[in-house]
């Protein structure tokens, strides 16, 4: 058996227990939570776990790259407000394909106080998916939103009304193809359908309005009793892309999502994700062109004030531990 590990970089085992509890707390499409661990005195490795693939909301993984780049940025940060500083590698190893990240916690430092605010928000982030507000996000926000997409290599472009009228129409465009689609809906099904102590999927008081045809931003149904659609005042919906599409830049954009989602946790917006446009191929062509042709479209948010919701659950770190015995000390 290999032995028991009694530190990662600076990290005592209690302390990795507590940033892998923060890594695992990112959003990810359906609840999938598409990620494993492993530790080695050296770091942490973050794993693609393909056997938690969405083969047809996700045909080409870009969304299961897109959460686990959002528990690389939790990890990252977490381990930033313990005052380390994270040290990370995308793709360390060509013939490991599902190895996608190390993090090697070195060098102590006086943490970020921004960064700090941001771990402080990663347990308060969840997905919002009740009406929304008339929303106004401040200036200053919009530009703190734009400066978290940047500093994490993405870009969060403006939107003008009648590009947000077009996203709009894409919206309905990708919610009619995925939703008459039975594979679609099967796949839909199954992450959605689970038992009450399910540790993953999306559970049903997780759901915002059902939706409906008609106008307005359309949200995926969750399996809500509530009728009708999301009829939010004009929410604050904004884009998320990425120079190039390649796995790496896959991660990166996770990262800059996460960090988007926790900068406006932290300003007190709540969010949610409008992912048809961009998981259909043809509407994401479509979406592509709309931006200007120069960006790859990664993620759509919407932003507002909604009414509390309950937090998802999650897996045990157990479950997600390759070798969970090494950080029993
Ligand atoms: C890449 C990605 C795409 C998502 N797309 C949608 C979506 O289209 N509609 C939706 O309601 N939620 C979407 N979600 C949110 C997940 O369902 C949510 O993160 C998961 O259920 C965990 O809940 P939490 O975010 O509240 O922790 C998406 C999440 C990710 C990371």
């Amino acid at each position: 058996m290999t032995p028991p590990i009694t530190s990662v970089g600076l990290l005592d085992p209690d302390q990795v227990k507590s940033v892998l509890g923060a890594a695992v707390l990112a959003p990810s499409t359906h609840n999938t939570q598409p990620w494993r661990f492993r530790c080695t005195p050296a770091g942490l490795e973050l794993h693609a776990d393909p056997d938690r693939a969405l083969p047809v909301a996700d045909a080409d993984r870009r969304e299961l790259l897109l959460s686990c780049g959002a528990a690389l940025f939790n990890l990252r940060t977490a381990i930033h407000a313990l005052g380390a500083h994270p040290a990370t590698t995308l793709l360390p190893r060509r013939d490991d394909p599902t190895l996608l990240a190390v993090v090697r916690p070195f060098s102590a430092r006086k943490p970020d106080q921004r960064l700090v605010r941001l771990a402080d928000a990663i347990p308060r982030r969840h997905t919002n998916r009740t009406p929304f507000d008339a929303a106004v996000i401040p200036d200053a926000v919009v530009a703190e939103l734009r400066h978290a997409a940047e500093v994490e290599q993405a870009w969060l472009p403006r939107l003008d009304p009648t590009q947000l009228e077009q996203l709009r129409e894409l919206v309905h465009k990708g919610h009619q193809a995925q939703v008459s689609d039975p594979a679609f809906l099967a796949e839909w099904r199954h992450w959605t359908a689970r038992s009450r102590d399910s540790r993953d999927g999306v559970p049903e008081y997780a759901a915002g309005a059902m939706p409906s045809a008609d106008g307005g931003w359309i949200l995926r149904d969750f399996g809500s009793s509530r009728r009708g659609r999301v009829d939010d005042s004009e929410p604050v919906v904004v884009v998320i892309g990425s120079f190039d599409d390649r796995k790496a830049d896959r991660i990166r954009a996770g990262q800059a999502m996460q960090r988007v989602l926790l900068t406006a946790t932290a300003a007190g917006f709540d969010a949610s994700f409008i992912s048809q446009p961009v998981e259909v191929p043809a509407a994401r062509a479509e979406l592509r062109t709309l931006l200007g042709g120069g960006l790859w479209p990664q993620i759509v948010l919407r932003l507002g004030h909604g009414a509390p919701v309950p937090w998802t659950p999650r897996r045990s770190l157990d479950d997600v531990l390759l070798e969970p015995d090494r950080l029993s000390a």
